[in-house]
């Protein structure tokens, strides 16, 4: 009997009257006493195989000991199904396969969880149990969407000279605003290779040298505090090129995204929307907005700025702002419901929601009597709010009110079920600030990364200094994230500088790059896509984990393997270290 003539998910009504031999495992038996039916699985479908115990009696007794998950050969004649016994669902339900032969290649232990469609397992015991999580088709799909949006990307690439080069995963610390994961040196005791945030300078350097046009599919690492759209270890498509302005990068993102697009069918318009970080915060509270659905904020503050209301007068006075998003049928909206988005608000620093509806001509409001009728009217009319919305509103200090109203528009849009997974609303955003101050260590850090150009190389100001970083957003996550570079030495110095990194600190860490600044390096910029974010949001699933063959979870460990873990003390010895959680046993 030969290994296999074909796979499981391919035989139809041309193969009738072929002998085949299919191998794979047991995915479920049915014994009718006499005829028993085995769907048999491997990555490219399933087949119902049958055992006729008038026509082998001894091979019928045999099957009947098969289980889920043995792993079997069986060899037979495909035969058309009878009519009624066709299953349009499958593809290939209008066969089946008659047994004549079969070897159990191997047993298998009672799985822990069905492998089924929607598995019922809780997620721990998916993780630990990887490999059976990934014998469901689903997981098998997302894979091979995986593999084929790579394979996509780097024939795009490829067609347009970009030369994909591996770069060091043992190396020095990459600022990328995250912890590094580090590994400590056996030769050189007491030192420590980081792994790599991501590959930026290396692909910096590669422009230094020369090659024009770069890119890798590449493993990044990061310590930083998890969530769904987070992993410790993701891939990023990165990319570098040399000459360029922001432009370039968006012209080639751009059909990239639409070849990729096209695996799942999906039309993509371009140019996308391109908007300002400052549009973005200004309209949807958040730079990276989701642009499937409208419910902009409106600014209503003037209407308030000689109002009787003294609570909203005086934070108009104070330089706070008074803004609010209409909601179409909020009319609609319980006490409960508006006590729901209230939480909302508070959960993000605002003190409260008001609200005002429209409803017969009525006008109603939870803001006091001072404000009449009539300006309530007005600021309906001015923010867009027709008979029958509702007009949300938070006051406060600019950014609290931003951050409020901008949650509460995910919120609302989640409960009118705007947020269709099957649909795709692409934007850049553009024009972030450089710098951002931290309050808590009273000094600068860097938005995007102290490598990224500011618009302005001879700004005085680093509060009001723009960037020249990028960033591409989807369904309103950031999936994409770059810049142009500073390419001189004595800028990437007055960077480093706002930053409060000293010559001797820069030197130290960067001396290698800063060096490299100074032997011609070309105006060049670029960015990274997320591709793990990527292949999520194509495969319309809601977490990283399930686009990620061997994901960490959100306490950053792989269940299946249980790393991290200790390792044995003379290990530790080898390497001249010692761990003081296990002094403290
Ligand atoms: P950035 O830090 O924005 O830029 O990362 C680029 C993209 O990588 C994805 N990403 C992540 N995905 C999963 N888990 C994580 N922990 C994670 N962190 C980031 C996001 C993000 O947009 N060197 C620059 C790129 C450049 O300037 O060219 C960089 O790494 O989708």
């Amino acid at each position: 009997m030969p290994q296999r003539t074909h796979t499981c998910g391919e035989l139809d009504m041309e193969h009738v009257g072929q002998t085949v031999v299919l191998s794979g495992w047991v995915h479920n038996v049915r014994n009718l006493g006499g005829l028993l039916f085995i769907r048999l699985r491997d990555r490219y479908g399933i087949t119902q195989v049958t055992f006729d115990q008038s026509r082998d009696a001894g091979l019928f007794a045999r099957a009947e000991a098969l289980r889920g998950e043995f792993v079997v050969r069986v060899q037979g004649e495909v035969e058309a199904r009878t009519p009624e016994n066709i299953n349009p669902d499958m593809k290939t339900g209008r066969i089946e396969v008659m047994v004549g032969e079969f070897q159990l290649l191997n047993e298998a232990d009672l799985p822990p969880f069905e492998i089924m469609e929607e598995v019922r397992a809780s997620e721990e015991l998916r993780m630990k149990y990887r490999y059976l999580d990934l014998r469901r088709r689903r997981m098998t799909r997302n894979l091979e969407l995986r593999h084929r949006t790579c394979m996509e990307i780097r024939r795009f690439l490829d067609d347009r000279h970009f030369v994909e080069i591996e770069t060091p995963f043992l190396t020095r610390s990459t600022p990328e605003g995250a912890r590094d994961y580090l590994v400590p040196s056996r030769i050189h005791p007491g030192k420590f290779y980081a792994l790599p945030q991501s590959p930026q300078l290396f692909k910096q350097l590669l422009m230094v040298a020369g090659m024009d046009r770069y890119f890798q599919i590449v493993r990044c690492f990061r310590d930083e505090d998890l969530r769904a759209d987070r992993q410790p270890e993701f891939t990023q498509v990165d990319i570098e090129m040399s000459f360029i302005e922001p432009a370039d990068i968006f012209e080639l993102l751009e059909p990239m995204m639409q070849q990729v697009f096209g695996l799942i069918g999906i039309e993509v318009a371009v140019p996308f929307p391109r908007l300002t970080y400052r549009e973005a915060m200004d309209r949807y509270g958040i730079d990276r907005p989701d642009l499937r659905f409208g419910a902009e904020i409106r600014d209503i503050s003037a209407h308030f700025r000689k109002s009787e209301f003294t609570l909203f007068r005086r934070i108009v006075a104070e330089d706070g702002t008074v803004r609010g998003i209409a909601v179409p049928d909020g009319v609609s909206y319980s006490r409960k419901v508006l006590d729901e988005l209230q939480e909302v608000v508070k959960a993000n620093g605002a003190a409260g929601l008001a609200w005002i509806k429209s409803e017969d001509g009525q006008v109603r409001s939870s803001l006091p009597k001072v404000v009449g009728d009539d300006q309530l009217a007005q600021i309906l009319q001015q923010a867009g709010v027709a008979a029958g919305d509702a007009l949300l509103i938070v006051a406060g200090d600019t950014p609290t009110v931003r951050a409020a109203l901008g949650a509460l528009r995910l919120h609302v849009a989640q409960r009118q079920g705007w947020t269709d997974p099957n649909r795709f609303a692409f934007c850049w955003v553009v024009d972030f600030p450089m710098f951002e101050w931290d309050v808590e260590e009273q000094r600068y850090f860097a938005c995007h990364h102290p490598f990224t150009a500011p618009r302005d190389p001879d700004f005085t100001d680093p509060a009001t200094a723009l960037s020249h970083g990028y960033d591409l957003v989807l369904n309103g996550l950031e999936i994409a994230g770059g810049s142009i570079r500073i390419h001189q030495e004595t800028l990437q110095k007055k960077i480093f500088k706002t930053l409060g990194i000293t010559d001797d600190e820069a030197r130290e860490k960067f001396g290698f790059f800063l060096d490299a600044l100074r032997f011609g390096t070309p105006p060049h910029g670029g960015i990274a896509i997320g591709l793990d974010r990527l292949v999520m949001l194509l495969a319309g699933e809601k977490s990283l984990r399930e686009v990620i063959p061997f994901p960490k979870t959100t306490s950053a460990m792989c269940l299946l393997t249980g790393s991290p873990a200790e390792v044995p003390a003379a290990q530790l010895a080898e390497l001249k270290l010692r761990s003081q959680a296990r002094d403290h046993e």
